[in-house]
């Protein structure tokens, strides 16, 4: 019997209209445009504004375009899955909230977290799901309203996050094209670095926590610098290798996008042209579990049949790794 791979069938995002750049960040916090685009090579980042707002209108707005576009009807998608940091609420999970607001009805879904991997071990599950022959169409979003966890006092953590979403339609094929490998990785014993102190079951929210804001990021960033550069870079050299793809054979490199210096330090390392890497981060920062869906789709345009990409993210958890992908089809969908 033929191998069934998991491709992608098309692409679809939604980033919301507020902008803010460096310089109104400059008035809330002692920073810099200047700081800002040589440590981390941002400029400005997407901010969900709206009483009652959550995740789950970001990737509602993806899920509808990506159906659109590729022509799905909401009642032949099998499975969401939704990667988020920041779901609506801790339960239900925010996959059933958009499967709702979708009109989404004949599929199950849920929602995966693994800090910033959350939509790389998503694409993945998905991946198996489509290889068990069981399920045609699974849609992958990631999600994030970062701007409601990050505190906007705090100059260290501010500047780097953003919201937006961007979703993924996965389908079988017995071509060789879709998603070829993964090597995907935790460490557990670096989640002192990155976390969200309070909120979860160790520490429910209470006065306390509030006025201690422990309901925000915490990132000790030198650390996450450190081994996001050594692990994304060590993982997509090993999938290079593994494949015996040399830096020609490469088309598109696609980063998590957190800091520019991460993204230029691995690319290097891989032996790669920035022109081979997919950067959109001066535009959007760090929108955690959104990065790759949403270069993808500014890069739809530009992806041919065959194309090989390997996608890499590093995040908290620690969690991180590389799947390895043959583009599908040509051009964009719309
Ligand atoms: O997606 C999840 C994974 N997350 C990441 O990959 C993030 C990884 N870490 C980073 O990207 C970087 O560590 C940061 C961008 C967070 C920080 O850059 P850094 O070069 O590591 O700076 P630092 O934290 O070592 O701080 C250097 C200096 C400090 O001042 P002193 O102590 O040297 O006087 C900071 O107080 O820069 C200061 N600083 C700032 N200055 C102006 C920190 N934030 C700012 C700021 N504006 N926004």
């Amino acid at each position: 019997m033929a191998t069934i791979h998991a491709k992608i069938t098309g692409v679809g995002a939604y980033v919301p209209e507020y902008i803010l750049n460096n310089q109104e960040l400059s008035k809330m916090v002692d920073t810099s445009d200047e700081w800002i685009m040589t440590r981390i090579g941002i400029k400005e980042r997407r901010i969900l504004k709206g009483e009652g707002k959550g995740a789950s209108d970001l990737g509602d707005r993806a899920v509808k375009q990506l159906l659109q576009k590729t022509g799905t009807s909401p009642e032949d998608v099998d499975i969401l899955l939704c990667a988020s940091v920041t779901p609506d609420m801790q339960f239900p999970a925010t996959a059933n909230i958009i499967c709702d607001k979708v009109g989404i009805k004949n599929a199950f879904g849920y929602d995966i977290n693994a800090g910033c991997s959350s939509f790389l071990f998503a694409l993945s599950t998905g991946a198996k799901y489509i290889q068990s022959g069981q399920y045609k169409k699974i849609v992958i979003v990631g999600a994030e309203k970062m701007s409601s966890i990050v505190d906007y006092t705090d100059r260290a953590v501010c500047p780097i996050f953003g919201d937006g979403a961007a979703a993924v339609l996965l389908e079988p094929t017995t071509e060789n094209t879709g998603i070829i490998d993964e090597i995907l990785h935790v460490d557990g014993s670096g989640r002192k670095y990155l976390y969200q102190t309070a909120g979860g079951s160790v520490k429910p929210a209470s006065h306390e926590t509030i006025d201690a804001k422990e309901h925000f990021i915490f990132q000790d960033g030198r650390p996450v610098f450190k081994n996001a550069v050594a692990d994304m870079a060590d993982v997509s050299v090993e999938m290079m290798k593994k494949h015996n793809l040399s830096a020609e054979d490469l088309t598109w490199f696609v980063p998590h996008q957190a800091n520019m210096r991460i993204i230029e330090a691995v690319a290097k390392r891989m032996g790669i042209k920035k022109e081979q890497v997919m950067i959109n981060i001066q535009k959007y920062g760090n929108t955690t579990s959104a990065t790759l869906p949403l270069c993808l789709w500014e890069w739809e345009n530009k992806l041919k049949k065959g194309d090989n990409l390997i996608l890499s993210t590093f995040g908290a958890g620690f969690t991180w790794g590389a799947i390895y992908l043959k583009w599908a089809y040509d051009g964009n969908k719309i």
